[in-house]
């Protein structure tokens, strides 16, 4: 373990910069990491992806470090956090070279992060978990909704001090099997809105007209979607950050389809469905954000919105195969529209928090 250092990652200007083996580095474990979880390389990111999300901080400032040890880079942490004297949250996350665990690495990279954290004044630290789903013993969430598999995680997670405050369910559905049930669903889900909603979608970039719209959809993903014991701080949307994040998609060569519901005697885009498309696994899609206004639920928008982008997605892709979600196991509404579209459940991921003293 003495023969273990740590120091700051490098942000370099470009691609060409020698300081780029740090993110390379970086990112091999991530996309190592990604694809023990996953099974597959569906997750994964390029390195002019990774470059362009630590290039650009500007709705999160991340600081990293890096454990070496004879000058292979066995583990990193990153800490990320908004920039906001206000805020009390930090993100972090820890991954540590397969071969060199129980070493007490992730140790050493957990208090590193802790005490970024803490001279930041953030007292609340936050961790995202990926499992496989193991048939051992587990984890409940302190919601009483959900479990994660006792693996190495969640056996350091427990370790350090971080409580289970909620717990993800990861699902997936077959898109070739369920063409004319999602169409039936949908059919059915605007009949019952009724005249006054029209259903919209466009890809990215989004229209600089829909992007007010959007933002103030998505800002209420913090509020409106159940957090359990979580506390949520995602900083401000405008058209802007719209802007950033199809940027760095751009970038990922990764496509944003988005589905909305327009209220027509107000005018107002009232219910919203991102789905996203990447690279990494042409043959899936990524379902990111959903959600009915509150004035407005009750009228089966949440179900129309997702089933007509479902519909667009096989137009425009025809080579998708199959969607992902993650869904709080307490959203039961969610989990409702999801079940009935056909999702099945793949695996889970737990929103862990402590409490800096
Ligand atoms: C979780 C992770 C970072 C731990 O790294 P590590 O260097 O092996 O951790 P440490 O050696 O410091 O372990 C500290 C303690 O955590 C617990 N722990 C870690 N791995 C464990 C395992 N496989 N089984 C049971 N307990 C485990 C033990 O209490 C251990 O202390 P011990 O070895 O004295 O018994 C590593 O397994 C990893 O990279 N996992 C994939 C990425 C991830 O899930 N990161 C967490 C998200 S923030």
């Amino acid at each position: 373990m003495s023969d273990v250092t740590i120091r700051p990652i490098r942000v370099p200007p470009s691609m060409d910069a020698p300081e780029i083996v740090d993110l390379e580095a970086l990112r091999q474990l991530r996309n190592a990491h990604a694809r023990q979880v996953h099974g597959s390389s569906a997750y994964d990111l390029t390195l002019p992806q990774v470059l362009a999300a630590w290039q650009d901080q500007a709705d999160r400032t991340v600081i990293g470090r890096l454990a070496e040890r004879n000058g292979l880079v066995v583990g990193t942490v990153g800490v990320d956090y908004l920039p906001d004297a206000q805020s009390r949250t930090a993100g972090v996350m820890v991954r540590v070279r397969e071969e060199h665990r129980r070493r007490g690495i992730g140790t050493r990279l957990l208090r590193e992060a802790e005490g970024i954290a803490a001279d930041l004044g953030r007292s609340v630290l936050q961790g995202w978990t990926e499992h496989r789903h193991s048939g051992g013993a587990s984890v409940g969430a302190s919601t009483g909704f959900g479990a994660v598999p006792r693996d190495a995680t969640a056996a350091f997670a427990l370790m350090h001090g971080y409580r289970l405050e909620q717990v993800y369910r990861q699902s997936t559905l077959d898109l070739t099997a369920t063409a004319s049930h999602t169409a039936t669903l949908g059919a059915r889900a605007r009949a019952h809105a009724g005249d006054a909603y029209r259903y919209v979608s466009w890809l990215s970039p989004t229209p600089a007209a829909l992007a007010p719209a959007l933002a103030d959809l998505k800002s209420r993903m913090a509020t409106d979607a159940p957090s359990g014991n979580v506390d949520v701080e995602d900083g401000e949307w405008d058209a802007e950050r719209i802007a950033r994040i199809e940027r760095h998609d751009a970038v990922g060569g990764v496509r944003r389809l988005i589905g909305a519901v327009r209220h027509m005697p107000s005018g107002m885009l009232v219910a919203l469905n991102e789905l996203n498309t990447s690279p990494a696994d042409p043959t899936m899609a990524h379902q990111n954000d959903t959600l009915v206004r509150a004035e407005h639920r009750g009228r089966r928008l949440g179900m129309w919105v997702k089933c007509a982008t479902l519909a667009r997605l096989r137009e425009l892709f025809p080579q998708v195969t199959r969607v992902e979600t993650y869904n709080a196991e307490e959203n039961r509404p969610m989990l409702d529209i999801n079940e009935a579209i056909g999702f099945t459940p793949i695996s889970s991921a737990g929103e862990w928090q402590k409490r800096l003293s």
